[in-house]
């Protein structure tokens, strides 16, 4: 039931596909409060929803009791803190695999994953234009390029169909994200991976827990690395981990991590390195969040699922997929493409506005990264043009463009993954809300 006393059923049946055959004449806009539940709360209409969803981070006794016991036992540091060897080893036992190494961030996780691969100036590493900054950042840090392969617009992932042929002598490795908790498709990655014996390096750090074939994301490829920003299904504050089955670039990273210091002989040096150590508070937030992590993400889960059904009901409206293979999905963001032919031609920006005037939270995802202007900025550097030839920049920018991307980019939206943590009332108030503006979208 809705706050108007009416089932999901009657209210969609009034709303959008019942709109025409009930007679209910959407209200106009008035420029204050109407009282009226049908009228568009952008103009004056009463908002679905003025509650808030819940808040994010949350946290527990457990989670005050390890950050008390590390503050008080005096060892804070990456050297003796107690929590850091116990998450890397409770981390690697969930990812399933054999290693596991905390970096500051998830940034930091995928510097130090192309360092160990030796990865750097004149090096391509193939990438998904719809990510985070951080991914192609951490690319661009070690003067390589971001070779971006386009997008699959329908479930938001590096088009493994697009990707072969971006290969080229300079391709040193392939860095699929799993965006939106969900998986990008691994079997046709690895496959060309293995036949361009290239490494695999998983962006995870929005994909924890989350599957492909059963096998949870960062075992599957060389390396995987992962985000424990505040935001993140699992939040730290800010850390990052990297993992792997290979402990030869395990203990890699244990000496990028720590200034290259040799672990056989102290006091000495072994390779280029930085400080990439953590303070052992994160780990200890991080091991109380774990004990709560499958019980939320099961939450999450079982109201995504039912936002995603309902939500496909409405013309115009289309969930992130996932491909069969992709077992798990954790919903970091609940993504989604919209189609404004069927909202009278609503922009999307104007979508988000009546949107969040009915206390929905959505917002755009990602602009395409391959246009920002950082990517120029960054071929122009000295450092960049001391690296690479004028005629292999030229060719780079003439081959950068992902034309789906560009279209994913324009048509995406996303509810942050809180929303989905509450009751299914609140699922119910998403799902209302964007049928209501739906019937209304001639009066958005
Ligand atoms: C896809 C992706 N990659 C990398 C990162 C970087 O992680 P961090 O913020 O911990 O550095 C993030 C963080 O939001 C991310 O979403």
């Amino acid at each position: 039931m809705n706050r108007q006393g009416l089932t999901r059923r009657q209210f969609l049946e009034k709303t959008s596909a019942g709109l025409a055959a009930a007679s209910v004449v959407p209200s106009r806009p008035t420029g204050g409060r109407t009282g009226n539940p049908n009228a568009l709360a952008l103009h004056g209409g009463t908002p679905v929803r003025t509650k808030p969803f819940p808040s994010w981070p949350q946290t527990s006794d457990l989670d005050e009791a390890n950050i008390l016991k590390s503050l008080r036992n005096h060892r804070w540091c990456t050297f003796d803190g107690e929590f850091i060897p116990k998450f890397e080893k409770a981390w690697a036992d969930v990812v399933g695999t054999r290693g596991c190494v905390m970096t500051p961030c998830g940034t930091h996780a995928l510097h130090t994953a192309l360092e160990i691969l030796e990865i750097g100036p004149g090096d391509e590493v193939l990438v998904s234009p719809f990510t985070y900054i951080a991914t192609i950042d951490a690319i661009m840090l070690s003067y390589a390029l971001p070779v971006f392969v386009d997008s699959d617009v329908r479930t938001f992932q590096l088009d493994p169909d697009d990707l072969e042929h971006r290969i080229s002598e300079h391709t040193r490795a392939i860095l699929p994200v799993h965006i939106l908790g969900a998986p990008a498709h691994m079997d046709k990655i690895l496959a060309i991976a293995q036949k361009h014996h290239l490494p695999v390096i998983e962006d995870a750090c929005q994909g924890h827990l989350a599957e492909w074939r059963g096998k949870k994301l960062g075992s599957l490829g060389t390396v995987g690395c992962f985000s424990f920003q505040e935001s993140k299904v699992l939040p730290g504050g800010e850390a990052g981990a990297l993992v792997s089955n290979d402990q030869d670039l395990i203990a890699k990273a244990y000496v990028f991590r720590d200034f290259g210091h040799d672990p056989k002989r102290d006091g000495h040096y072994a390779t280029r390195g930085t400080k990439y150590r953590i303070s052992d508070f994160a780990a200890a937030v991080l091991m109380a969040q774990l004990t709560r992590l499958e019980s939320v993400c099961a939450t999450r889960e079982k109201h995504a699922a039912y936002l995603r059904e309902e939500l496909k009901k409405i013309p115009g409206v289309m969930p992130q997929e996932h491909y069969p293979e992709s077992t798990r999905q954790n919903y970091y963001f609940f993504g989604l493409r919209y189609n404004p032919e069927h909202f009278s031609g609503v922009p999307r920006e104007r979508l988000m506005a009546a949107l969040q005037a009915e206390g929905i939270p959505v917002s755009s995802i990602y602009p395409p990264l391959n246009k920002e202007p950082f990517i120029e900025q960054s071929l122009n550097s000295r450092g960049f043009r001391a690296v690479f030839s004028k005629e292999r920049l030229a060719k780079y920018r003439e081959q950068n463009h992902c034309p789906h991307n560009d279209e994913l980019c324009a048509t995406s939206l996303s509810l942050s993954h809180e929303t989905l943590l509450g009751t299914k009332q609140d699922v119910e108030d998403i799902v209302e809300a964007m049928a209501k503006v739906h019937a209304n979208a001639a009066m958005v």
